[in-house]
């Protein structure tokens, strides 16, 4: 992880060429700077987005296009949605379970702080059909340049184990086999 500040100055980004730039480019995430204090990056929304995201770090989202549906559980595993629409913002606690569902024509400033040695990031599915805890996929995240959470889908969708409920059976869908 960087920890010097550049000759050149501080890091100013002006979101709506990042925004640009994310579209021009199809990448998903372009990261504007990490530091171990903070992290910074824009995401480009996903149209499947399934899984529950928990890590250590307070984390602040603004919208800059389109509208967030931030899905989070709480510890007793009752699920809610945040509805963050374009041009606001929302805090998150750390260690909070959370789905931020928004789509690909939608862009998101996400804001929080480097990994600290021994953190693992966790990517959890729960049963669509049961909701019953499904899979889990852990990561330590080193670089947020290296994109975790399409690393984490590609893991999870391309195995049919993870994907098996094993309290009902339902085998969860790979998003190309979703209807609509
Ligand atoms: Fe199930």
């Amino acid at each position: 992880m960087k920890r010097e500040i550049k000759p050149s100055g501080l890091p100013i980004e002006d979101l709506e060429s990042v925004v640009e730039q994310l579209i021009e480019s199809g990448r998903q995430v372009k990261v504007l700077w990490q530091y171990p204090g903070s992290l910074a990056f824009v995401a480009k929304g996903r149209d499947y987005r399934s899984e529950f995201h928990l890590n250590a770090s307070d984390e602040v989202t603004y919208m800059i296009r389109g509208t967030m549906h931030l899905h989070h559980r709480t510890p007793d595993g009752e699920e809610s949605v945040a509805v963050i629409p374009a041009g606001a913002t929302n805090w998150m606690p750390p260690n909070t379970e959370h789905s931020p569902r928004f789509p690909s024509d939608a862009f998101a400033l996400i804001l929080e702080r480097g990994r600290r040695d021994g953190e693992v990031d966790h990517f959890r599915w729960y049963c669509p059909e049961c909701g019953e805890f499904l899979h889990q996929e852990d990561f330590t995240v080193e670089d947020y340049t290296l994109d975790p959470v399409s690393k984490a889908y590609a893991r999870f969708f391309d195995s049919v184990e993870a994907r098996t409920c094993a309290h009902c059976g339902h085998v969860m869908p790979r998003p190309d086999q979703q209807v609509g």
